[in-house]
């Protein structure tokens, strides 16, 4: 719990405690295994945020679709594999709620509505869209589905009315999308006048909360590789083969700490070494919390007088030391995936009860409450 509280502070979130809990949203895109990257970009704030939050992590299995369409496997298999790293990374399936997008029909049909409160010249300013355009080389062939998905996270977002979404730096534009959109909405549909501020427009009769977003104490972790042909060093991802893998096994993460990209001009360990910009530091800086230790390690580095391996050795431990308790509830679950499914189930019926009442609230708003609700849920 002190360890939860030290990263709830260091990312500055004001904690409120009321009777019930807030609501906090966050989720991922089933597209591949998590790494580190997520661990230190989010995953870590919200095992932490479990305590002070009523959690929802939804698994965007809809949005794999908009690049992948072709590949319903892969979708399905990468949908369990997210679901397991979130047991394993210590999401508890007994305080918070994992649930699967396609399950909740809600969000579906709130993305309908959405999509016409935003212009299509505003949803192709989005930076996050233009920025996977380009990685993902989709160029002009894109699906049009592709286009709709941000307008599907603001429906994501929205459905649950959540008082905090912590997300990683590239999620920050969809985030602003569903602030514009709130207020859109409870201005058209609501009454809110438009001059009211932001934190005040559920106060002033709004539906949808204008949302916070907090971004983790990492906003950007670098890979295990050398930079590129400009000088910078790459995000660890996936594609870039230079990930560490919250599943990777102790032998693993020592061969690619061990392979790591640090300092080229150091041949020798007497060679004075650059700490600035090389991974093996930056590592140590954001996972390593013996700041003494770096302190020394990082003087020592620069005057040749320790050896890399020595620092590499040191991280390995740090690395398998953080990821241990995640490789033994992943075996435990990995054993049981009839659990995993029913911890899905449940987190999935909670979340749709929730969803539910948001857009009965919201067709209502809309004038569109012809009559009860025909649709009906399994319990
Ligand atoms: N787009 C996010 C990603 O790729 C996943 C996501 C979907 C999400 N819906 C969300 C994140 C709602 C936060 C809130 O990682």
């Amino acid at each position: 719990l002190n360890e939860a509280w030290r990263i709830v502070n260091q990312a500055k979130i004001k904690v409120i405690m009321t009777k019930s809990k807030p609501r906090l949203l966050s989720g991922d895109t089933p597209t591949g295994k998590l790494h580190l990257g997520h661990w230190v970009g989010s995953i870590e704030l919200r095992v932490a945020l479990q305590q002070c939050y009523e959690c929802y992590f939804i698994i965007a299995n809809v949005h794999a679709f908009t690049t992948r369409a072709e590949f319903p496997k892969e979708i399905r298999q990468n949908t369990f594999e997210i679901a397991i790293d979130y047991l394993a990374a210590g999401i508890d399936p007994k305080q918070s709620h994992i649930f699967i997008q396609s399950e909740i029909p809600a969000i579906a049909e709130l993305t309908c509505f959405f999509s016409m409160l935003l212009s299509f010249p505003r949803v192709m300013r989005n930076p996050t869209i233009k920025d996977e355009i380009k990685h993902k080389k989709l160029g002009d062939n894109y699906s049009f589905g592709f286009l709709l998905y941000p307008v599907g996270q603001v429906a994501d977002i929205l459905s649950f009315r959540p008082s905090l979404v912590p997300v990683g730096e590239d999620q920050i534009a969809h985030l602003e999308m569903a602030r514009e959109c709130a207020r859109r909405f409870n201005q058209i549909y609501c009454g809110v006048d438009p001059q009211t501020k932001d934190e005040d427009y559920v106060t002033s009769g709004g539906l949808f909360p204008i949302i916070e977003a907090k971004l983790s104490r990492v906003h950007r972790l670098v890979g295990t590789g050398a930079p590129n042909a400009n000088g910078t060093l790459a995000k660890m991802s996936k594609s870039l083969n230079n990930a560490i893998y919250l599943s990777d096994d102790a032998d693993t993460i020592r061969k690619k700490v061990m392979a790591m990209y640090t300092d080229p001009r150091r041949l020798r360990a007497t060679d004075p070494g650059t700490v600035e910009n090389n991974p093996l530091w930056i590592f140590h800086e954001i996972f390593n919390p013996d700041k003494a230790w770096i302190a020394e390690a990082e003087d020592k580095y620069r005057k040749g007088q320790i050896k890399d391996v020595d620092c590499k050795h040191k991280l390995v431990d740090i690395l398998v030391a953080l990821t241990q308790p995640m490789r033994e509830r992943r075996k435990i679950y990995e054993q049981d995936l009839g659990e995993v499914l029913k911890i899905l189930k449940h987190g999935t019926e909670r979340a749709n009860e929730i969803a539910e009442d948001t857009l009965i609230k919201a067709k209502a708003f809309m004038k569109q409450d012809y009559f009860k609700r025909l649709v009906k849920l399994e319990p």
